[in-house]
């Protein structure tokens, strides 16, 4: 190891050598960010359209987000949950209330909430519904995206999420998404739990049809099986409702959220359910130092404040309207196919145009970030605080790159 003279290296040269290579960046490098917008450290500006996977719906440093970070900064940050902190137990009370529910298992990353949500599944099952230990299964659907830990990539269809990291947990059966009759057949006494993205969004933003979670939420009152809706890309009004399931009146017995719950500023997910299922966790069965640290929990009161107020909601429902129809108007040029809803949308690209990564690098070069998902799939997923004229102008430039301008 020699000591390096770090100002001799660019940003990105730094990376190359020192980080791990688990993602492909664009070859932007963000030095500041506010609202929608995202400078450079050359100052250029560019319309973020990805809003990093949904964590900043709320805009980049939300002013409101922001004051409650700094205040809380200034009192207490961390105590772990040896102790009490006077944030967390507001938290949860206003999240569980917005969400229908009791209680509320305060995590940090979207897969912790997940792996979270399978533990609390399999207790349920153990412990209320009857299951021998050790014999539960939790059904999935296939082309899911739930994060990146081993038992979560263990019912992954991707292989480049699973290649070389086996052996993985057992206990998952997985269905084609928007099939009910495929689940219908999966389920059998020994299942605890249905797992879905109401909206596939790594897939592609999969809508599933219109009667499929309606009958998934049937079907699991029927066994006896809980069903487990991730929200945590989908959900906090990216959709234009603060959960994907309102689309369909569903309300599913346990949300799984996190991303946006962090305001953009501290990782902060959360398993929220009924005290019937959450009853089941004890001291000691589960846990996390930093998870509903206090200024996690400031945090995440003031998102939930702003999500009770339902202006998000509405701004996505509008925008997405206006960014839906003027995407639509590109199919035939160069665009096949649109899907989504609210400010969420998936757009497949002829494929002859180039790839979604070089399409993403064209856009950057004309001040637009996106992030293609699979092959040539581009997903549009802008802060919930753009305005119209911005989304005309990032069309606009979209527009232009497939006619190759
Ligand atoms: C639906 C869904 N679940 C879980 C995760 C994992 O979240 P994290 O990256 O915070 O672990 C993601 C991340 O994109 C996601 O989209």
């Amino acid at each position: 190891m020699t000591i390096l003279d770090t100002q001799a290296l660019s940003p990105i040269d730094l990376m190359e050598r020192h980080a791990a290579h688990n993602y492909s960046p664009l070859p932007v490098v963000a030095a500041s960010a506010e609202g929608a917008w995202i400078t450079d450290i050359d100052g250029r500006r560019y319309l973020d359209c990805l809003a990093a996977y949904s964590a900043v719906n709320f805009g980049h440093r939300n002013p409101e987000i922001i004051a409650t970070a700094h205040a809380q900064l200034d009192t207490v940050t961390l105590v772990s949950r040896a102790f009490h902190s006077d944030r967390l137990g507001p938290f949860c009370a206003a999240l569980a209330d917005m969400c229908g529910k009791d209680m509320v298992l305060p995590m940090n990353s979207g897969a912790e909430a997940v792996e979270s949500g399978l533990k609390v599944a399999r207790k349920w099952g153990a412990e209320i519904k009857g299951v021998p230990d050790g014999q539960a299964n939790i059904i999935v659907a296939d082309n899911n995206f739930h994060g990146r830990t081993i038992s979560v990539v263990s019912f992954s269809s991707d292989p480049v999420a699973r290649n070389g990291f086996g052996p993985f947990t057992p206990g998952f059966r997985s269905v084609p998404f928007g099939d009910t009759a495929a689940l219908a057949r999966a389920i059998d006494d020994n299942t605890v739990a249905v797992l879905l993205e109401p909206i596939q969004g790594e897939a592609g933003i999969i809508v599933p049809p219109d009667d499929y979670l309606p009958d998934v939420r049937a079907l699991c009152w029927e066994h006896n099986v809980l069903m487990i809706a991730d929200e945590i890309q989908s959900g906090l009004a990216r959709t234009g409702y603060t959960f994907a399931c309102d689309h369909w009146g569903v309300v599913p017995d346990v949300f799984l959220l996190g991303k946006a719950l962090g305001g953009g500023v501290v990782p902060l997910s959360a398993v929220v359910a009924d005290r019937d299922i959450l009853g089941v966790l004890h001291p000691g069965e589960h846990g996390s130092t930093f998870g509903g640290n206090p200024l996690a929990a400031a945090i995440g009161s003031t998102v939930v404040a702003m999500l009770q107020r339902g202006e998000f909601q509405a701004r996505s429902a509008r925008l997405g309207e206006r960014l839906h129809d003027r995407l639509r108007g590109l199919i035939g040029a160069g665009v096949v196919a649109v899907r989504g809803l609210g400010l969420w949308a998936g757009v497949d690209v002829e494929p002859s145009l180039g790839s979604g990564k070089q399409i993403c690098l064209r856009l950057a070069e004309r001040g637009v970030l996106v992030k293609d998902t699979h092959d040539s799939t581009l997903r549009f997923a802008p802060p919930l605080v753009i305005t119209e004229r911005e989304i005309d102008w990032a069309v606009d430039q979209f527009a232009e790159v497939l006619q190759g301008a």
